[in-house]
């Protein structure tokens, strides 16, 4: 299994101080200091989520990243025409379509792919016109990767916060992702999964058949105040590989 590790937070820590004062000498943590202490621990990939509100990640760390990730830089980003425009001009290799909404703390639900209408479908067509792969980040729903696979994209999401959050149906959940995988894989899409996953629910989230990439974010992050970023990602790869 591959790790796409999700900066975000990093960036909510530097906000947290220098929303307003980004030409501080002192602006830091870093973001492209965090993306390459990831690759050098063996991350396959740089994950981050342009929200419309810019909370956290801003333009300019897109730009900054796509100019130097040396591994593969996955763009999140909510199907509005601002968000699509800068994926557009920035050309990250994936694209990560997800619903997004002002409200919350961090991405509450799958896209609804089967009600998304022809505003999907064209962003989808214009991101890959532009050669950027396109990932839907869905529930584990059959509906939902059918939907997915008819709108050509070559990847979908699973979103395994149910599975994360849901400590009384956690073997539930695993068996929804289970399924889910099985189909998404038949149907020819590349399966991919995140949000929620930590070091203890790893170990299950690793029985799934056919995941390629996990993305995964904040448990890192938290980890990392404590031993490093670079050790927080090692440890996390040696537990998503384990035998
Ligand atoms: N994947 C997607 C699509 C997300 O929106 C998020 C949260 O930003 C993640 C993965 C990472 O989730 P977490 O921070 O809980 O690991």
């Amino acid at each position: 299994m591959q790790l796409g590790v999700n900066i975000d937070h990093v960036a909510t820590l530097r906000q947290a101080r220098y929303a307003r004062m980004q030409g501080h000498a002192n602006v830091e943590p870093d973001i492209l200091q965090a993306a390459s202490a990831c690759e050098r621990a063996g991350a396959h990939g740089i994950t981050v989520h342009l929200r419309d509100d810019a909370r956290h990640i801003q333009r300019a760390d897109v730009e900054r990243l796509r100019a130097s990730v040396m591994s593969k830089l996955n763009l999140e980003i909510g199907n509005t025409p601002g968000a699509v425009a800068a994926a557009l001009e920035i050309l990250p290799d994936d694209v990560c379509m997800v619903p997004e909404n002002r409200m919350e703390v961090t991405t509450e639900g799958g896209l609804d792919v089967v009600d998304a209408g022809e505003a999907l479908a064209r962003s989808v067509d214009r991101l890959h016109a532009a050669g950027i792969r396109v990932s839907l980040f869905i529930d584990p729903e059959a509906a939902q990767i059918e939907a997915a696979a008819r709108l050509g994209v070559e990847m979908v999401e699973l979103h395994t916060g149910a599975f994360a959050n849901e400590s009384r149906e956690q073997m539930r959940e695993l068996q929804r992702l289970h399924q889910a995988a099985v189909l998404a894989h038949r149907m020819g899409l590349q399966v991919n999964a995140g949000h929620g996953i930590n070091y203890s629910n790893i170990a299950l989230i690793r029985s799934l058949p056919h995941v390629v990439e996990l993305n995964i974010g904040h448990a890192i992050v938290c980890r990392a105040l404590f031993c490093g970023l670079e050790q927080a990602v090692r440890e996390m790869l040696a537990a998503m590989n384990a035998e």
